[in-house]
């Protein structure tokens, strides 16, 4: 009698176990299957900047152009690591017109001194892919907080000085790769004030803070450059990838990196599948009515009024400015 209720007891469990099992493979699987950049478009003729391209999203970006033909631009801050991912790309795609050149989004100088060797060395530019993003602590070399100059700032400066070659080249577009995590930032002008940074803090939750505040930094200038770019077409776009397996998190502490190992197996998907999206806004035909909008799953999503909130983002140009030197 006794034996045979363990028995069953054992029976269940084991049914419950693998019942969860496989939900848990179904779910995964569902919620894996992203949608994909369905556009045929062919860049022959055409340039493209691509930054942090060397690995993660901004490499199989890079790839996915080269292989439309496009001359693609390596906007990276290591030339031995970029040029090893060139060498994959050539490999891959067949495409030679792939090349090197130095940006750190850290040093403001170095994004003055990238934008002056590609306007005089470059004719074309069609599109501007903003992907480079780090979740690190410190400061970049202007003293400014690392997540913030690298995410957001770098990055304004880099799409203001090359903005007049996007015009002559237009139909063009700005892509910004931001993060479905922008909806837990906000931007305290104070403490950008005091401190060139938008929070304080280096514990991981901090970090994490910061690069939610950067994401929506992200979200704010492409907001507002869309409005300072009406009428000339130049569009924009701002993104979520969704959760990519990628060198995002090389920064964390062991013990975050740890636990989320798991989950990042399970639930995240590739960097292939990772570009779908940056793509979509790239060259999907016919969204250009919807510049300044935000995109995931590459379809169009509504967002939250903080944002695109305009006195917020005409704001945070001019603080961006400021910060630059241009004003
Ligand atoms: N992975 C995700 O789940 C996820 C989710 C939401 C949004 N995103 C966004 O997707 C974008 C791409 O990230 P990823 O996941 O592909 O990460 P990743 O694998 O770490 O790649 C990031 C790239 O940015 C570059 N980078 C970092 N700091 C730079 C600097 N100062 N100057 C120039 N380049 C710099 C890196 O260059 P080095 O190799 O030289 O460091 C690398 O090429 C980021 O904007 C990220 O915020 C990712
Ligand atoms: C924008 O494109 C349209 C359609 O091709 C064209 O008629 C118009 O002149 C262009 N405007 C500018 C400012 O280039």
């Amino acid at each position: 009698m006794y034996s045979q209720k363990r028995y069953c007891m054992k029976m269940f469990t084991l049914l419950l176990v693998s019942a969860g099992l496989i939900a848990l493979y179904v779910l995964r699987n569902w919620y894996l299957k992203r949608p994909r950049c369905k556009s045929n478009a062919k860049l022959h003729g055409k340039t493209v900047i691509v930054t942090g391209s060397n690995t993660g999203i901004g490499k199989t970006t890079a790839i996915d152009l080269s292989r439309r033909g496009a001359r693609v631009i390596m906007a990276c801050r290591d030339k031995q690591r970029a040029e090893a991912a060139i060498s994959d790309i050539k490999k891959e795609t067949g495409n030679n017109e792939v090349v090197f050149m130095e940006l750190d989004l850290g040093s403001l100088q170095s994004v003055r001194s990238f934008a002056e060797t590609f306007l005089k060395s470059e004719f074309r530019l069609d599109i501007l892919v903003n992907n480079a993003g780090l979740m690190k602590g410190g400061k970049t070399k202007n003293g400014v907080g690392m997540i913030f100059g690298v995410n957001h700032l770098g990055h304004f400066l880099l799409t203001v000085l090359l903005l007049d070659r996007l015009k002559e080249c237009s139909p063009s577009r700005v892509v910004t790769v931001t993060s479905k995590a922008h909806e837990y930032g906000k931007i305290d002008f104070n403490c950008l004030s005091t401190h060139k940074d938008l929070a304080v803090g280096e514990s991981d939750w901090a970090l994490f803070k910061k690069y939610s505040h950067s994401k929506l930094c992200n979200m704010l200038f492409t907001h507002e450059l869309a409005k300072r770019l009406e009428g000339t077409n130049v569009t924009c776009y701002s993104l979520c990838p969704g959760a990519v397996k990628t060198e995002i998190g090389r920064y964390s502490s062991s013990l975050w990196c740890m636990m989320s190992a798991p989950i990042l197996s399970l639930f995240y998907m590739d960097a292939e599948s990772g570009a779908q999206t940056t793509l979509y806004c790239a060259l999907q035909e016919g969204i250009e009515p919807l510049s300044g909008c935000y995109f995931s799953c590459c379809a169009v999503q509504k967002v939250n009024a903080d944002a695109k909130d305009d006195a917020v983002a005409k704001k945070l140009w001019e603080v961006s400015e400021i910060l630059c030197g241009m004003s």
